[in-house]
């Protein structure tokens, strides 16, 4: 177990009371909460888009040009996410929804490790890195395995590209219509690891926090959104939402 400092303490109990306080609990995650599972965020000094030019590999133009590059880089990150196992933080969260405490969990991540862990009510705004959808016909499919050839659809032969949303991409419309159900009735949003540049999920917590809500938000550093934040606690999310955990049992 980690040893917290004194403030990072109080901040953790201060997130307990708000927590057991609210009425309608949703989270927002994005990549940082992934990151002690080692999965690679996008931004920051070992982000992917540090390395690699998303405009190569996550965009429409990019996979007419070349989707073979782009089933290269998809094929390469399905591989790491597949040796890959939920941290304390992803389990955190399917126990808090078992719990009650949870009611809706908005993840930016395609990784699918919240599933993993367990949570049920769970909006991959992003897509998922194992779905697949053919860019011709309505055929969709989940991948059990890495893909090792680009592949392509069983119903018209036209190639198959990942369901994810990809730079330029609009998020489902059906997907946020209940997102926005969710924002509607949240009366305090938990955000986890995201640097809160992508809309529109930077501006999810603003919805709750423009009704009266409250935002908590948990990350190694502070991001657009901190200024809005009721509390911002600067930690890992694998050490701050199981602290928060022990805070809100002693509570009860
Ligand atoms: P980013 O990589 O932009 O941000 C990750 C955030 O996690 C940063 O704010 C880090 O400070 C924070 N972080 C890192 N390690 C952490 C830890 N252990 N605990 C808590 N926080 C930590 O990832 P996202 O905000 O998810 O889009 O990026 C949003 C979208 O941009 C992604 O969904 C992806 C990307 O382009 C698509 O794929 C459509």
């Amino acid at each position: 177990m980690t040893i917290l400092t004194d403030s990072m303490q109080d901040n953790v109990e201060r997130a307990a009371n708000l927590l057991r306080d609210a009425e309608h609990v949703i989270a927002l995650t994005g990549a940082g909460i992934s990151k002690e599972s080692n999965v690679p965020t996008f931004r920051g000094t070992d982000g992917l888009w540090r390395k690699y030019n998303a405009m190569d590999l996550a965009t429409p133009q990019a996979f007419n040009r070349n989707p073979d590059l782009v089933w290269e880089w998809y094929a390469w990150r399905q591989n790491l996410i597949a040796s890959c196992m939920p941290n304390p933080a992803h389990n955190t969260l399917a126990e808090w929804e078992r719990r009650g405490l949870l009611q809706a969990l908005i993840t930016q991540n395609v990784d699918g490790l919240h599933r993993r862990a367990g949570s049920e009510r769970v909006y991959e705004v992003h897509g998922n890195i194992w779905a697949v959808k053919c860019i011709s016909c309505d055929y969709r499919d989940r991948l059990h395995e890495p893909v090792q050839v680009t592949p392509r659809c069983p119903h018209c032969d036209e190639l198959l590209r990942p369901d994810v949303v990809w730079f330029g991409e609009s998020l489902d419309s059906e997907l946020l219509g209940h997102v926005y159900e969710e924002l509607n009735r949240a009366d305090l949003c938990l955000v986890v690891g995201t640097s809160a540049v992508v809309q529109p999920a930077a501006s999810f917590p603003l919805v709750i926090k423009n009704r009266g809500g409250i935002i908590i938000e948990v990350n190694v550093e502070p991001t657009p959104l901190t200024g809005a934040a009721d509390l911002h606690i600067d930690g890992k999310a694998g050490e701050v939402l199981p602290a928060i955990d022990r805070a809100l049992l002693s509570l009860s």
